[in-house]
């Protein structure tokens, strides 16, 4: 039975012929190579956070306070790292949360269509962000046999709304998720010191520009006025949802809706009681409020709230084993965020692919190796706080 931790092997295999992997397998290393490969301005948009980016390096560093206790003397040489989520058999517990210059983050600026690619070959979901560089049905087209969600930025405009959700239900997508923290942006230095904001220049604007009621909105083709088309979504982007928006958002869709940005168990119970699917329990990796606290540790009382609802989590994720600690603190499925738009920035779709691999390789075999046959005995041993 072929495992992702076979990796690994294909790695030494080809050491034998003098081939070393052409993209890093650890994020530091794949870190620094985006960051001398990136124009200056993606690098700061995509590396960047909020504030001080107290929030983001704290996501990342929380994983260092959860410890996995090892189990011996079970026979772990068939492992199953699959998972079930929306009523799908997945293979994998991981998929690609939404990043909304996706698109810009290949040389060509069809990042989205890589990124769709490598969801194809590695059977890892894609979360398609309502920024894209080629239209939602563009990119879902290329996924394969693999599915793909939706993410809403909410606008304003309800009919807009309407549209995305309808196009994206048509085109295939398996859930929408719903952004909660983003109806404006967080202050965000990196950017604001370079007084850059790439959707302001037009960037990532497709599914926009390819909507029939954005069209209508702006009265004339976007590409041929995209200052006054880009107006336009600043005016529409943002609406701040509240509980009284869910039976509207409900009535839009029969796709799983899964709320992104649950932090609070409060507000896991209520989104329950309100209709939604699935929690996403994120804090955006720390681009959008610089509040200090890690997502990993807000994630257990998410899940304890949320009885048996899916909890999907994002932010922080760097290596297999952050992927194991998230799993095993009960979700049901695991964001990889900045680590696969590096992958993307350095070699496409091939790039991406190799940074999924990596990281269900070293999950694979953390489990392999610490007696866990499959998700559901990683979720019954759970994570330990090791107190500093
Ligand atoms: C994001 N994220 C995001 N989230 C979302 O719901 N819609 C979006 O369009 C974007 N865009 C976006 C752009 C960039 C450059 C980044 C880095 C992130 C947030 C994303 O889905 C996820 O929550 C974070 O990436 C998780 O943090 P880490 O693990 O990447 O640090």
């Amino acid at each position: 039975m072929p495992h992702f931790g076979d990796y690994q092997f294909d790695i030494y295999l080809a050491g034998l012929r003098g081939v070393v992997p052409k993209y890093p397998v650890d994020f530091a290393g794949l870190e620094q190579r985006a960051e001398a490969a990136m124009s200056p301005s993606l690098l700061r948009y995509v590396q960047g956070g909020c504030g001080d980016e107290h929030t983001q390096r704290s996501n990342a560093a929380a994983f260092r306070h959860w410890g996995i206790v090892p189990r011996m003397m079970v026979d772990c040489s068939s492992r199953d790292l699959s998972i079930d989520l929306f009523g799908m058999r997945l293979p994998t517990p991981v998929f690609m949360a939404p990043i909304g210059v996706t698109g810009l983050c290949t040389q060509d600026g069809h990042g989205d269509l890589a990124a769709a690619r490598a969801a194809a070959e590695t059977g890892v979901p894609l979360t398609v962000s309502t920024l894209t560089n080629d239209p939602l049905e563009h990119v879902a087209a290329g996924m394969g046999d693999t599915p793909g969600f939706f993410q809403l930025y909410t606008p304003k405009d309800r009919e807009l709304a309407e549209s995305l959700v309808r196009r994206a239900e048509a085109a295939g997508y398996k859930a929408l998720i719903v952004t909660l923290d983003t109806w404006t942006t967080g202050w965000r230095p990196r950017d604001l010191n370079a007084a850059n904001f790439p959707q302001l220049r037009g960037h990532v604007m497709a599914n926009y520009w390819s909507d029939p009621r954005f069209r209508a909105m702006v009265g004339r083709p976007p590409e041929e006025d995209v200052p006054g088309a880009v107006k336009v979504w600043t005016e529409t982007f943002g609406k701040v949802l509240t509980w009284a928006d869910m039976p509207w958002l409900r009535s839009l869709t029969t796709l799983p809706i899964v709320l992104k940005g649950i932090c609070h168990p409060d507000d896991a119970r209520r989104a329950i009681d309100e209709g939604a699917d699935a929690i996403y329990c994120s804090n955006h990796g720390g681009r959008q409020a610089n509040g200090g606290l890690a997502a990993i540790d807000l994630l257990p009382p998410v899940v304890a709230a949320a009885g048996g609802t899916p909890v999907l989590f994002d932010s922080g994720v760097r290596s297999g084993s952050d992927v194991a600690k998230a799993l095993a603190l009960g979700a049901a499925a695991v964001g990889i965020g900045r680590p696969y738009a590096y992958g993307l920035e350095l070699g496409g779709a091939e790039g991406a692919v190799h940074v999924l691999r990596s990281l269900l390789a070293e999950a694979d075999l953390l489990m392999a190796v610490n007696g866990f046959v499959d998700v559901a005995a990683l979720r019954r041993a759970g994570a330990v706080r090791i107190q500093p």
